[in-house]
């Protein structure tokens, strides 16, 4: 069988095997619930605190600021209805840029629609970028929070959440970021940014799927979404992931050493991706940013090709990438980040991302320019012919 290649890290990426080990040790070797207060328990907690206090100096924050959840998705979840909730009675405005990944975006809608919550969608320029004086204007007197992606999963442009931040600073309103797909890959600590949650999480950083973190910044106002326990300061109760959250920990400590190494490393494949797309498929369209990107992440649109069959047959040569977020592929409509960027109904079919990893080799990127072209030539040439009634 040929060597298969991976080039969706913005999905997931493969678990580093030191984390994985550490994950394995604490599975059977550590039977302890946290919360009992005998050997084995105070083992467990000892290890709970323990990554907690790694978690974050990874991001320059204090160990008490970190919340411990299932992954993003639950982290940009508490942070948006935790917050909203807390300012209940006071405050009912809730800003987002019109590209968040579904677990704000289909949160925000949901808090509209159930809790009365007023949602302001800022929109993004045609790279994808959120001005920040648009969101300025979008906070008023009565907003709670505003939260922006520090950077997009689909076309991988980067924010300027730095400025953002100021500006919700000046406001006084709590800033949130959803940093799933940067922290580990770009710089992010919380004694500059001024962000006052940030949502983290483990298997884009070769942790495991299914734990992550939410950054709270001390003073901020949250609330609690689930009732039980009350483990995590009952912030978010429920019996810690105790191995989950020991490879968290590894997995953020093994990326903050490896930062600065690997996104040189990735950002001259990645260029080299989108340099050999565009020389050998002259109709392609680089969505996101040129230049304010993810250092790991092409993202193209092919006008004419459908993304589906472009997956569908680089799987077949045995090239693993996905089309817009793995979210959403699976639906024809194009997607939410596509439309608001302004990309058209029928490039925005075509879309393919394309995202580099620690794994991720010259000559993967060589297979990948040589096989593509004919991929997208194939495909296209099957969509031009006329279909038979
Ligand atoms: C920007 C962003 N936010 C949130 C999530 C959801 O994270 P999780 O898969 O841990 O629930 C993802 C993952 O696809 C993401 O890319």
């Amino acid at each position: 069988m040929t060597e298969r290649i991976y080039l969706d890290h913005a999905a997931t990426t493969p678990v580093d095997p030191e984390v994985a080990e550490a994950m394995v040790r604490v599975l059977s070797e550590v039977p302890g619930n946290p919360s009992s207060i005998y050997a084995e328990g105070r083992r467990a907690r000892a290890l709970v605190d323990r990554s907690r206090a790694e978690v974050a100096a990874a991001i320059g924050a204090q160990p008490g600021e970190i919340v411990f959840t299932s992954g993003g998705t639950e982290a940009d979840n508490l942070a948006l209805r935790g917050v909203l909730k807390a300012y209940r009675g006071e405050r009912d405005g809730l800003v987002i840029s019109a590209i968040e990944h579904h677990a704000v975006l289909d949160t925000a809608e949901d808090l509209e629609r159930h809790a009365h919550v007023r949602v302001t969608r800022v929109p993004v320029d045609r790279d994808g970028l959120v001005d920040p004086l648009a969101v300025e204007r979008a906070i008023d007197g009565r907003t709670a929070l505003v939260s922006i992606m520090h950077a997009n999963n689909e076309v991988g442009t980067v924010e300027p959440i730095d400025a953002i931040g100021r500006v919700c600073r000046a406001k006084g309103v709590p800033f949130h970021t959803d940093a799933v797909q940067t922290v580990g890959v770009l710089p992010f600590d919380v004694r500059e940014l001024p962000a006052d949650l940030a949502s983290i999480n483990a298997h884009k950083l070769y942790g495991p799927k299914g734990v992550g973190a939410l950054y709270v910044r001390g003073g901020t106002r949250i609330a609690t979404m689930q009732t039980g326990g009350g483990q995590e300061k009952g912030r978010r109760t429920g019996t810690e992931n105790v191995a989950g959250i020991v490879a968290l920990g590894v997995a953020m400590r093994i990326a903050a050493e490896r930062r600065e190494r690997d996104a040189a490393r990735l950002s001259a494949l990645r260029d080299r991706i989108i340099d050999g797309v565009r020389s050998r498929i002259p109709a392609a369209v680089l969505t996101g940013h040129p230049t304010r990107r993810l250092p790991n992440s092409a993202s193209f649109c092919f006008p004419g090709a459908q993304g589906e069959s472009l997956i569908v047959a680089l799987d077949l040569e045995g090239i693993s990438v996905s089309s817009g977020s793995a979210c959403t592929s699976g639906s024809t409509e194009p997607s939410h980040v596509l439309t608001a960027i302004g990309v058209a109904r029928d490039a925005a079919q075509g879309s393919l991302r394309i995202t580099v990893g620690r794994d991720t080799t010259d000559a993967h990127v060589d297979r990948l320019l040589e096989v593509l072209p004919r991929v997208v030539e194939r495909i296209r040439a099957v969509s031009r012919e006329p279909v038979a009634t």
